[in-house]
C-alpha cells in the first residue's frame, strides 16, 4: 500500500474517533443532496411496502461517504449491517457462509466490490436476483445441485471504479448513486459538526480555511481538523481560528488549493518532465515511484475536478492553471528544462 492511500485510511487508534464522526441517519448527513433525497425516497417506499430495499451500488472517489451511507441505509431500514470487501472474499465458501447467515432485511455491505474474484461474483447473481444459492454436492456423474433459499437482504456495493464492474453484476443493482466531491460550504459544515463532537472551539473562518484545503472530501476535512486541533493546542490557546488553521496546514504541507506533496509532485513531473503532457498514467507512476492505481483512484480525480489536469485519449495533460498554481512558466516554455535543473 502506498503512502497516499495509507494516509487516506484510518489508522486503528483513530478509528473510534472516526466512527463517532460518522453521521448515523440521513438527517445527519451533510451534502450529497440528490443521493440523500434519492435514498430517502427508496427507503420510505420499501418500508411502506414492508419489503427489503433494492440492492444499492455506490460509486465515487475515496472518502466521500460510501461506507457511511451503507451504515446509514441499514440504520434507516432498522437493519443490521454485515460488512466485508471484494478482496476478503477469496473463495465461494466465504461468501456462501455470509449469505446463509443473513437475517431477513439485513444489509450486506461489500466494499471494493470491483475486486471480487470472478467465481465468487457468480454466486452473487442468483443471490441478488432470487435470494437463493446453489450448492453442488458430489462429483462427476453423481453431482447434484441443491438450491438453498436465503432470507431477503439488501446488498450495498461500494466501488471507486464502477467501470471495472462486469455488466451482469452491475445490472443486478436496482439503485445507483454516484458520490461527488463536496462544496467548500458543505465541508465547512462537516468541520463545524466534527468540531462540536470533538469538543474543539472553532471560530473566525477556521472552519472555512480547513474546508477550502480538504480536496472536496469529508474524510480529509476531518483529518485536517484533527491536525489543526493539535497545532492550536500546542502552539496557541487551543482555539481554531483562520490564522491557526492557515499556519497548521502550511506546516502540514497542504497548500491553499488543498494539494499535498504528492499532488504537487505529479503536476511538476507532468509539466517539467513531460512538457505538460500528454503522459500516460504508467509513465507518471514510474517517474514518481508510485503505484498507477493510487494515482488514478486517489490522486487524479481531484486534480481533474479542480481543472489542473485534463484527460485526453493520448494521456494526461497539465492545464495552464496547474503551471500558474506551481508558479511555473506555461508547459511549452519549460519543455527544455528537466526536473532536476529547477
Ligand atoms: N454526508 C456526510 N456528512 C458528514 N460527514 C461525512 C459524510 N459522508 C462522510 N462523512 C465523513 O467522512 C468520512 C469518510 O467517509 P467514508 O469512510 O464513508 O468514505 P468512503 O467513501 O467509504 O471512503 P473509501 O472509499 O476510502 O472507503 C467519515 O468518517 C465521515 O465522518
Ligand atoms: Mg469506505
Amino acid at each position: 500500500m502506498s503512502r497516499q492511500r495509507l494516509d487516506l485510511q484510518a489508522t486503528s487508534d483513530e478509528e473510534h474517533v472516526l466512527r463517532s464522526l460518522r453521521p448515523r441517519t440521513l438527517d445527519e448527513c451533510i451534502g450529497q443532496g440528490r443521493v440523500i433525497e434519492g435514498l430517502r425516497i427508496s427507503i420510505e417506499a420499501a418500508r411502506g411496502r414492508g419489503e427489503s430495499l433494492d440492492h444499492v451500488l455506490l460509486h465515487g472517489p475515496p472518502g466521500l461517504g460510501k461506507t457511511t451511507l451503507a451504515n446509514v441505509v441499514a440504520h434507516e431500514m432498522g437493519a443490521e449491517v454485515v460488512a466485508t470487501s471484494g478482496p476478503a472474499l477469496e473463495r465461494g465458501g466465504d461468501l456462501m457462509g455470509i449469505l446463509t447467515n443473513l437475517n431477513a432485511g439485513d444489509v450486506l455491505f461489500i466494499d471494493e466490490i470491483h475486486r471480487l474474484p470472478r467465481a465468487v461474483e457468480e454466486l452473487l447473481y442468483p443471490a441478488m436476483e432470487d435470494f437463493c444459492v446453489h450448492f453442488v454436492i458430489d462429483k462427476g456423474p453423481h453431482a447434484r445441485t441443491l438450491r438453498y433459499q436465503l432470507r431477503p437482504f439488501t446488498l450495498v456495493g461500494a466501488t471507486t471504479r464502477a467501470g471495472l464492474l462486469s455488466s451482469p453484476l452491475r445490472e443486478r443493482f436496482g439503485i445507483f448513486h454516484h458520490l461527488d466531491f463536496f462544496t467548500v460550504e458543505e465541508l465547512a459544515q462537516v468541520v463545524r459538526r466534527s468540531a462540536g463532537i470533538l469538543g474543539v472551539v472553532i471560530r473566525s473562518g477556521g472552519d472555512e480555511e480547513i474546508a477550502r484545503r480538504a480536496r472536496g472530501t469529508p474524510r480529509i476535512a476531518n483529518r485536517l481538523l484533527r491536525r489543526v486541533r493539535d497545532y492550536a493546542q500546542v502552539r496557541g490557546d487551543g482555539v481554531i481560528t483562520r490564522e491557526a488553521a492557515r499556519e497548521a496546514l502550511d506546516f502540514e504541507g497542504v497548500d491553499e488549493a488543498g494539494l499535498d506533496g504528492l499532488d504537487r509532485d505529479l503536476l511538476r513531473v507532468l509539466i517539467q518532465v513531460y512538457g505538460g503532457g500528454p503522459a500516460g498514467i504508467d509513465a507518471l507512476a514510474a517517474s514518481l515511484h508510485e503505484d498507477p492505481e493510487t494515482l488514478e483512484e486517489v490522486v487524479e480525480p481531484f486534480l481533474l475536478k479542480a481543472g489542473l489536469v485534463v484527460r485526453t485519449p493520448a494521456g494526461r495533460r497539465a492545464t495552464a492553471a496547474a503551471s500558474a498554481h506551481l508558479g511555473l512558466p506555461a508547459p511549452e516554455a519549460s519543455r527544455q528544462h528537466s526536473l532536476w535543473q529547477t
